[in-house]
C-alpha cells in the first residue's frame, strides 16, 4: 500500500508535464497558418499536398504494422522464469519472400504517384502562360515581366485564373523560390534556369520567402505573391507602365531629393544612381528597380513597412535593419533623408 502511494507521488509531475505538453502542442495548433502547405492555392499545391498525404497514410500503414508485430513479439515470446529455451530457426522461405515483397510493393505505391505528380507538373504551363522572370539577389527578389515590359522588387502580382511559367535564376549565391500556398520550393541557381508552372485559383497575397541559406540576411529575403482578378492586375499593369509625375510638377523638397537621387558621391558606389533605376532618371541594376516603389506592399524584401518613417530609417543605416546589407550607408544628411523620402514617395 505504502509502495503505490510513493509511485503515485513520483508519477504526478510526470503526469503534469504530460498535460502542459499536450496543452503547449494543441495551442500551436491554433491558426491562421499564412504559410501552410496544406492549404494549397493551385492545382500544383493540391497535388503535392495531396501526394504528401499518400505517403503520409503509406507511413502510418507500415509504422502500425510494425509496431503490432514488436509489441505482439515482445508480449508472445517474453522470457518466462521456467520457460523452455526457444527453438532458433534459420531460415523461413515464405517470410523472406513476404518481407522483400512488401517493402517493394510500397516503393512501387509511392513511386507511382510521385513520378505522376513530377510529370504532371514539371512541364511548361499551359496555352499562353504569363511569363515572369524571378531573379534572387542577397537579400531580395527581382521580377520581371518581359509581356509588359515591367520590372519590379518583392512583390510578385499575378492574375486570377491564368497559367504563370516563373523562370528562376540567382544574380549571386543559390537561393530558392518559395510560397508555400501557391506550392512547390525550387532553388534559383546563378548562371541556370529553374521553372515553375502554376495556376493561381484564389485572389489574395501569399508570402513567400527564401528557402536556401544564402548568408547573413537568408531570414530577411521575403516577399509577397500578390493575386489579383484579371481586371485588377491589368489596373496594376497600366499602372506600372504610366509614367512617374514630371519633374516639373515635384514640389521643392521632392526636386530636392531627386538631386539628392542623382548626386555622384565619393565614392562612386554611393550613388544612389550607381544601383537603382528609376524611370527616365537612372539605369542602375544592381539595387531594386524603383519605379513606383511606393506603391509596393514592403520595403527591403519584406522587412520594413512601406512608410516614410520606415523609409527614412533604410536610408540612414541600411545594415542595422538588415545585417550585411548590401545598400551601403552613406552619411546623407538629416535634409537629404527628409527630401529623398519626399521624392521616393512621390513614385506612386
Ligand atoms: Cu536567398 Cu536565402
Amino acid at each position: 500500500m505504502i509502495r503505490y502511494r510513493r509511485s503515485a507521488l513520483r508519477a504526478k509531475p510526470l503526469v503534469m508535464l504530460a498535460f502542459a505538453a499536450l496543452l503547449a502542442g494543441a495551442v500551436g495548433c491554433q491558426g491562421p497558418f499564412p504559410q501552410s502547405t496544406f492549404d494549397p492555392t493551385t492545382s500544383f499545391g493540391r497535388d503535392l499536398a495531396g501526394l504528401f498525404g499518400l505517403i503520409f497514410w503509406w507511413g502510418v500503414g507500415v509504422f502500425v504494422v510494425v509496431e503490432v508485430g514488436v509489441v505482439y513479439v515482445l508480449i508472445r515470446f517474453r522470457a518466462r522464469p521456467d520457460g523452455e529455451q526457444p527453438v532458433p530457426i534459420h531460415g523461413h522461405t515464405a517470410l523472406e519472400i513476404a518481407w522483400t515483397l512488401a517493402p517493394a510493393m510500397i516503393i512501387v505505391f509511392i513511386a507511382v504517384p510521385t513520378i505522376q505528380t513530377i510529370w504532371r507538373d514539371a512541364g511548361p504551363a499551359a496555352d499562353n502562360p504569363l511569363e515572369v522572370q524571378a531573379i534572387g539577389h542577397q537579400w531580395w527578389w527581382e521580377f520581371r515581366y518581359p509581356e509588359y515590359g515591367i520590372v519590379t522588387a518583392n512583390d510578385l502580382h499575378l492574375p486570377q485564373g491564368r497559367a504563370v511559367t516563373v523562370q528562376l535564376t540567382s544574380a549571386d549565391v543559390i537561393h530558392s523560390f518559395w510560397v508555400p500556398r501557391l506550392g512547390g520550393k525550387r532553388d534559383m541557381l546563378p548562371g541556370r534556369n529553374n521553372r515553375l508552372s502554376f495556376t493561381p485559383d484564389s485572389v489574395g497575397e501569399f508570402l513567400g520567402q527564401c528557402a536556401e541559406f544564402c548568408g547573413l540576411s537568408h531570414a530577411n529575403m521575403r516577399f509577397r505573391a500578390i493575386v489579383h482578378t484579371a481586371d485588377d492586375f491589368a489596373a496594376w499593369v497600366a499602372a506600372q507602365n504610366s509614367p512617374h509625375a514630371s519633374e516639373d510638377s515635384l514640389s521643392t523638397l521632392e526636386q530636392q531629393g531627386l538631386a539628392a537621387f542623382r548626386a555622384v558621391r565619393t565614392p562612386a558606389s554611393n550613388s544612389c544612381i550607381a544601383c537603382h533605376a528609376i524611370q527616365n532618371v537612372s539605369f542602375g541594376v544592381l539595387g531594386p528597380n524603383l519605379n513606383h516603389v511606393a506603391g509596393r506592399s514592403t520595403l527591403a524584401a519584406g522587412v520594413l513597412n512601406n512608410t516614410a518613417e520606415d523609409l527614412a530609417a533604410w536610408l540612414r543605416d541600411p545594415a542595422a535593419i538588415k545585417p550585411g546589407s548590401l545598400m551601403p550607408t552613406i552619411g546623407l544628411s538629416q535634409q537629404e533623408i527628409t527630401a529623398l523620402v519626399a521624392y521616393l514617395r512621390s513614385l506612386r
